[in-house]
């Protein structure tokens, strides 16, 4: 028999259906049903309907069923951009920079990046793997069902081979989808600094030790390079993405953070699957974005934890057709939340989305980022049964509460992960 589960008494059940990335209008599409219900079978979706509709299916009469009492619900957030695995905080850095010093000054004098790469390295697998295995349970508290995973802070074979293939652990240990992205160009480590060809020699490490490895036992999907000052040019940003595609990991790239340096152009050129960031692109990167298949991630978190008043530029990228979405960059250094609801917050606040087009960046454009359109991202038959329910009457109210978890229910391939405690 067929294991069953019908979800009904939505007030509002956001199925986020439709065809396509979502630019512009249909951005604030939702396909909301009133009084919403689905079926799920094995984990995916049977159907999705009225409560009626769904409730007159013979199979609904012998599912297991879950009323979810007049709450909001949607699909699962899908978190396109984290830096998941890291050894601790960085709250003494945090001091400094309300101090005044930059992120530019702090990663200057061996903090920032390298000060994270240096406590990974000193950290066992157990240690990191447990610290993730704490921060994926709050993922999934607060509504995220797939996330994206970054290495990076390794920065040498062992250490980065050790961050993905915790990724492939982790992903096996606990519901949640986890998307592995090779991010061992995130800047030069210490021991290459301060010497001739000592970059050159990096990604050299990059394309002959570290990408055959990551290839051959399938530990990454996705090559990212931190291509910004401080970090890779776009041209060393273009051979490592280059190298990656050949051992079959597909491009996306940290983009115009700190400073403009044609990376969105470069991400456009190799048809990456997103550029990140982008609080500095021009006119014309905004333009061509709209144009493009390559998701224009934001990720407001950076901005709001950095105390900094540029964020991305998101109305003029949405005019511009760009396929906007949104992620937490959950990592010690800019963002240190794992929260998408406040992410939803600022991305209206400051970045002047409406709640229904920050909702769609978050479900089906993210899914979009990640390549996953085909099974998440939106509440549709065939696709994986991963909900996030929440303790609102209007889906307005979701980014408009925050500092606060509505989070009532998380569901993932129709199964419960996450449950608010009853009070
Ligand atoms: O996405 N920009 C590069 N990577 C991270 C920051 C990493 C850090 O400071 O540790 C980001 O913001
Ligand atoms: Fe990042």
């Amino acid at each position: 028999m067929a294991d069953s589960l019908l979800i009904c008494g939505a007030s509002q059940l956001l199925t986020l259906r439709g065809h396509g990335p979502r630019r512009r209008d249909s951005l604030s599409n939702l396909g909301l049903i009133e009084g919403g219900g689905l079926l799920v079978r094995d984990g995916l979706i049977a159907a999705v309907g009225t409560r009626a509709e769904v409730e007159k299916l013979p199979e609904a009469r012998t599912a297991e069923k879950i009323d979810l009492g007049g709450r909001v619900a949607l699909p699962g957030f899908v978190d396109a951009h984290t830096h998941l695995i890291h050894a601790a905080s960085r709250a003494e850095e945090y001091e400094l920079k309300i101090a005044g010093a930059s992120y530019d000054e702090i990663a200057r004098k061996g903090g920032g990046i390298l000060n994270s790469v240096k406590r990974l390295r000193a950290t066992t697998s157990e240690a990191l793997k447990k610290r993730a295995h704490a921060a994926l349970k709050q993922f999934a508290a607060y509504g995220t069902t797939t996330l994206e995973a970054k290495s990076g802070y390794g920065l040498d074979v062992t250490s980065e081979l050790k961050i993905l293939r915790l990724h492939q652990e982790l992903a096996a240990e606990q519901p949640l989808e986890i998307v592995s992205t090779f991010l061992g160009a995130h800047v030069v480590p210490t021991e290459y600094r301060g010497k001739t060809g000592g970059t050159e020699r990096y990604i050299q490490l990059i394309e002959q030790n570290l990408l055959p490895e990551i290839g051959e036992s399938r530990l990454a999907e996705f090559c990212d390079v931190f291509c910004d000052r401080g970090a890779f040019t776009v041209e060393q940003s273009k051979q490592v993405l280059q190298a990656g595609r050949q051992w079959g990991l597909a491009p996306r790239l940290h983009a115009e953070q700190l400073s403009r340096t044609g990376a969105t152009r470069l991400a456009i050129l190799l048809r990456a699957a997103s550029c990140d960031h982008l609080e500095h692109v021009n006119k014309n990167d905004i333009q061509a974005l709209g144009k493009s298949e390559t998701v224009a991630t934001l990720l407001p978190g950076c901005d709001f934890h950095l105390g900094l008043k540029q964020f991305a530029p998101a109305r003029p990228l949405i005019e511009a057709a760009a396929i906007v979405s949104l992620a937490t960059d959950y990592n010690p250094g800019t963002s240190p939340t794992l929260s998408m609801p406040m992410i939803l917050s600022l991305a209206c606040t400051q970045l002047r989305m409406t709640p229904a087009e920050a909702i769609t960046a978050a479900t089906i454009n993210a899914a979009y980022a990640l390549r996953r359109e085909k099974s998440i991202g939106s509440l549709e038959v065939g696709k994986l049964a991963d909900l996030a329910v929440f303790e609102v009457a209007d889906y307005r109210e979701i980014p408009y509460y925050f500092g606060v978890n509505h989070c009532w229910m998380t569901v993932k391939r129709g199964r419960v992960i996450h449950a608010a405690k009853q009070v």
